[in-house]
C-alpha cells in the first residue's frame, strides 16, 4: 500500500526524512496548527500528517508544485506520463531549458527534472534557472505512488511563497513549528562544510532565533534542527532542550564514504 510518510515525492536537499521518527516522537499529537516555515521536500509535513498546516518556502516554482499538487493531481500525472514516455538525454536538456507558461506543466517539469537529474537534487543558478546535469535514473513515475493520496494530505494545507518570519510570526498558542532552515555556521574552523552562504547568512540564523523566541513567547511549540556546531549551540543557548542526532550519511565528494554525523535537534515547549 502506498506509504505517504515513507515517500516524499521530491527529492531535496538536506531531506529529513531520516529524522522524522525523532521529530514525531517529540512534537507528539499536534492539537493547534502546524507551521513549516522552511519546507523543502516537506519529509516532515508527510510524516506527521496534520490536519491543518501553513508551509511556506521562498521557492516559488515548489510552492506552486505543492499547489499544483493539491489541486490538480490527476492532470499533473498524465503529464508526468508524458515526460516518463519521452524521456532521453536530449528530451531532458530539451526541457531543462523550456520555460512553461502553463502552472501544471511548470509543476510536471519540475518534478520531471527532480527525478532524472544528477543525484536528483533542485539547484538554480544565480538567474534562477535550474542548471543541474542529468542523472542515471530513468525512472518518472513510481509504481504505486498515488497522486490523490498526497493531494488528500495537502488538502487542510495553506501554501504560501514567503521568507520564514512572516511564517513564523502568525502561530500562536498550541501551535507546532518545525523549523528546518539552511545549515550554516558562524565560523568554518573545524572542517565543517559552509554552504549556501549568500541565500541564507548567519544574520538570517539570528533572525531566525529570534523570530522563533517570539512564538515561543507567544504559546508555541517549537522544534528547530540545524548544525550539530558549537556556533549553533551558543545562538540556541538558553531556548530549550537540545539534542545531538546520529546520522549515517555521504560525504559529498568524498568518493561515497560513508561517515557518521550528527545534527541537534533543539526544543522549546515539546
Ligand atoms: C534544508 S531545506 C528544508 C528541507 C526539508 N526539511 C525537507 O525535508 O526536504 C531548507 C529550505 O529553506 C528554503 N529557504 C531558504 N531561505 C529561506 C527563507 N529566507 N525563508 C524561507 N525559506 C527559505 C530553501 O528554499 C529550502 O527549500
Amino acid at each position: 500500500m502506498f506509504d505517504i510518510g515513507r515517500a516524499p515525492f521530491l527529492k531535496w536537499p538536506g531531506g529529513k526524512r531520516w529524522l522524522v521518527p525523532e521529530i514525531k516522537q517529540r512534537i507528539g499529537k499536534i492539537e493547534g496548527t502546524y507551521y513549516e516555515p522552511f519546507l523543502g521536500g516537506a519529509a516532515v509535513f508527510f510524516g506527521l500528517a496534520p490536519e491543518r498546516a501553513v508551509l511556506s518556502d521562498v521557492n516559488r516554482e515548489l510552492i506552486e508544485l505543492y499547489e499544483t499538487m493539491r489541486d490538480s493531481p490527476n492532470v499533473l500525472h498524465e503529464r508526468l506520463s508524458v515526460h516518463h514516455a519521452r524521456h532521453t538525454k536530449r528530451y531532458y536538456y530539451q526541457t531543462r531549458a523550456a520555460r512553461p507558461s502553463d502552472a501544471i506543466d511548470r509543476a510536471a517539469r519540475m518534478l520531471y527534472l527532480n527525478r532524472t537529474c544528477f543525484n536528483g537534487i533542485w539547484r538554480v543558478n544565480r538567474r534562477g534557472e535550474f542548471n543541474v546535469p542529468i542523472g542515471t535514473k530513468t525512472n518518472v513515475v513510481f509504481e504505486g505512488e498515488s497522486f490523490s493520496e498526497i493531494a488528500r494530505a495537502l488538502k487542510g494545507a495553506a501554501l504560501r511563497v514567503q521568507d520564514f518570519e512572516q511564517t513564523i510570526k502568525i502561530a500562536g498558542d498550541g501551535d507546532v513549528i518545525y523549523a528546518d532552515p539552511p545549515y550554516t555556521v558562524a565560523h568554518n574552523d573545524n572542517g565543517f562544510i559552509k554552504y549556501n552562504d549568500e541565500i541564507f547568512r548567519w544574520a538570517d540564523q539570528i533572525r531566525l532565533r529570534d523570530a522563533l523566541r517570539a512564538a515561543v513567547e507567544r504559546g508555541a511549540n517549537v522544534l528547530v534542527s540545524n548544525a550539530n556546531h558549537k556556533s549553533i549551540r551558543k545562538l540556541y543557548r538558553g531556548f530549550g532542550k537540545v539534542a545531538a542526532v546520529p546520522r549515517y550519511s555521504v560525504i559529498a565528494g568524498a568518493s561515497e564514504r560513508r561517515a557518521p554525523t550528527s545534527e541537534l535537534l533543539i526544543s522549546a515547549r515539546l
